[in-house]
């Protein structure tokens, strides 16, 4: 592998989730001694840590910089005067990128122009910029190591509880009080459409249907409870609105997950990215019963095998 933006990277999905569980089996085989520069645009805790502990296992050193607390302002645009800000993205990632073997980068979206959070040119420049391979921590439209830790969860959970050729997983728009970014739902989407014996489904109320460039293909219910009949697994998700782009249209509790509404399922696993809302996004008796603490888990072998690929190729 030689960068790791979005499922495009992956020459087949299946054989890295599988790579990843045996990596999780034996996580101190490898031994890589290099060094790991992980950029945070933006607030984390799950990949943070997960990255600093994927590089551990690995016999990687790492550094961190929080971009908007601990370095100089940064200034991302070409050709500006730079009265305000005091370090051009060109040498702060040129100079950083001498400074390890792989960066790895967050960058989210502003979620005002459609147009250039979706051409991710914030991310283009930091690949342009960087002189090692690049590492998608969650970017303006994808969180790929996120999805790439779902499909593993979803494969240790379904060889305990499915006895079903197809499952059914439904991913759920949910409230919440912030307009969030779209990315988890986007590449959930995308890495998901990789795998054979998955059958997806979305549930959203109206004016917050995702991007077709990533939907197309996948039927969409609108009504919630309808969607979750019989499924394996629900995956809930808050995103802001696309259409009407980076917008909180509607707020309506009956869209929360409830121990009433996981009933119209098949027993179903319930699955967050987190950070998660208790009892805005979901009820606590569905939250406390759930497989997010497995997610948050395989953060650690999703970004451990990437990194191991990447190190692999260098
Ligand atoms: N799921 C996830 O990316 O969590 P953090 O934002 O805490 O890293």
């Amino acid at each position: 592998m030689k960068q790791f933006l979005s499922v495009n990277d992956v020459k087949n999905v299946k054989t890295l989730i599988l790579k990843a569980i045996k990596l999780k089996k034996n996580p101190f085989f490898y031994k890589k001694n290099k060094t790991i520069g992980l950029v945070f645009f933006n607030p984390s805790l799950r990949t943070r840590i997960s990255s600093q502990k994927a590089a551990f296992n690995l016999g990687c050193k790492t550094w961190i910089l929080n971009i908007n607390s601990d370095s100089w302002k940064i200034e991302t645009s070409d050709g500006s005067v730079m009265n305000s800000t005091q370090e051009h993205l060109k040498e702060a990632i040129g100079v950083m990128s001498l400074y390890c073997d792989l960066l790895a980068v967050r960058t989210f979206p502003g979620l005002l122009e459609k147009e250039y959070d979706y051409k991710e040119i914030l991310l283009k420049k930091i690949i342009k910029y960087s002189k090692v391979p690049v590492v998608n921590l969650e970017s303006a439209t994808l969180h790929p190591l996120q999805s790439l830790a779902d499909l593993i969860t979803i494969e240790e959970f379904k060889t305990q509880t499915q006895t079903k050729k197809t499952l059914k997983i439904v991913l759920s728009w949910a409230p919440h009080i912030k307009a969030l970014p779209q990315s988890v739902p986007n590449s959930f989407i995308e890495w998901v459409k990789k795998i054979k014996d998955i059958k997806l489904y979305i549930t959203n109320p109206d004016g917050y249907n995702l991007n077709s460039d990533f939907t197309f293909g996948i039927k969409l219910i609108p009504n919630q409870n309808e969607a979750f009949q019989n499924a394996d697994f629900i995956y809930a998700k808050n995103w802001s609105s696309y259409e009407n782009y980076g917008k909180i249209i509607f707020k309506d509790l009956s869209w929360t997950i409830t121990k009433e509404k996981m009933q119209l399922t098949n027993k179903a696993k319930f699955m967050h990215c987190l950070p998660v809302r208790r009892n805005l996004v979901v009820e606590d008796s569905v939250l406390d019963n759930s497989i997010v603490l497995n997610q948050a888990e395989n953060r650690i072998f999703a970004t451990q095998i990437v990194f191991l690929e990447i190190l692999e190729n260098i």
